[in-house]
């Protein structure tokens, strides 16, 4: 029996997701030597609108070789862009060791071991030193972490002076209850949404300044509308965040977009400096 820090790592964990993967690649005939980034595009970016939002994150401010911490970092797709397309120097923390290992074995896949490394970590309890980063980055974590104040203070303490503090998340809107399963939660125990506006007040409280937050609602809207057409026209993606969310990957994806589209749930990213 596997042992498990948390019910959030258990939630989150797939065995052999690692070699679940490879055997993706291999079925559609990609030669595994010659991985590209592209070709796990699909499953290493574990959030709604996957890539393109982390692109439009990137670009919202200077990131060129900056010191890159990204807190919850998943598989580690965007932390690979960071590195490829900004020159960053990125390190990744998670809960999930099975998550690290893959995305350690990922960024060796397709050669980025040189300018990303992925710890298992918990964000409340950040294992850096004060001011070790220019920017942290995190991207729908928040939702498993009940200690808000700790989340953010630990973001707070790792970031140089003047450092910059960029997120993408899901919050509660409305206050009606939220149905699971959701993408991050089977049911509401490791589940603490919270409004944008507490964030904020968490982080100007910590002095930062609010320099940008975004509505990315809509987007994420029309994203997942596509993304079921899609999916009830061709079938499951070959190598999609089904390989991630298990069984009820559609179900959960429903809960989410109908929170979303019923204005209980909100998506929102932005940029802070201290
Ligand atoms: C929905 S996934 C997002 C992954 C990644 N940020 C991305 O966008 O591709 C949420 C991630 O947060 C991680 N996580 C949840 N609670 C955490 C905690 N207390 N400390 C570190 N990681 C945590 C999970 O293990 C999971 O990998």
């Amino acid at each position: 029996m596997k042992d498990f820090s948390s019910i959030t790592e258990k939630h989150y964990y797939r065995s052999n997701l690692l070699e679940e993967i490879i055997s993706r690649l291999e079925k559609q005939g990609i030669d595994l030597s010659k991985v590209k980034r592209k070709d796990i595009a699909g499953v290493d970016e574990f959030h709604v609108r996957g890539a393109q939002v982390s692109k439009e994150l990137a670009e919202s401010i200077d990131l060129e070789n900056a010191k890159l911490l990204d807190v919850g970092c998943g598989l580690g797709g965007p932390a690979r862009m960071l590195a490829d397309e900004y020159g960053c120097q990125v390190t990744g923390i998670d809960l999930s060791q099975e998550f690290i290992r893959t995305a350690t074995n990922l960024s060796e896949l397709v050669g980025f071991s040189n300018s990303t490394k992925f710890v298992c970590g918990d964000a409340t309890k950040l294992p850096f030193e004060d001011g070790s980063f220019d920017v942290v980055w995190t991207q729908h974590v928040q939702m498993n972490i009940k200690d808000k104040e700790k989340f953010y203070s630990e973001i707070n303490r790792v970031l140089t002076d003047k450092g910059i503090f960029l997120y993408y998340d899901i919050f509660k809107k409305g206050n009606q209850e939220v149905t699971y399963p959701m993408p991050w939660a089977s049911d509401s125990a490791i589940s603490f949404l919270s409004p944008p506006t507490e964030m904020e007040k968490t982080l100007i409280d910590l002095k930062f300044k609010n320099l940008q937050s975004v509505d990315q609602t809509d987007n994420g809207i029309f994203f997942f509308e596509k993304f079921i057409e899609q999916i009830d026209q061709l079938g499951p993606p070959k190598l999609g965040l089904n390989v991630l969310m298990g069984a009820t990957t559609k179900t959960k994806i429903f809960n989410l977009l109908s929170g979303l589209k019923e204005g209980n749930l909100t998506l929102q990213s932005g940029v802070f400096v201290k």
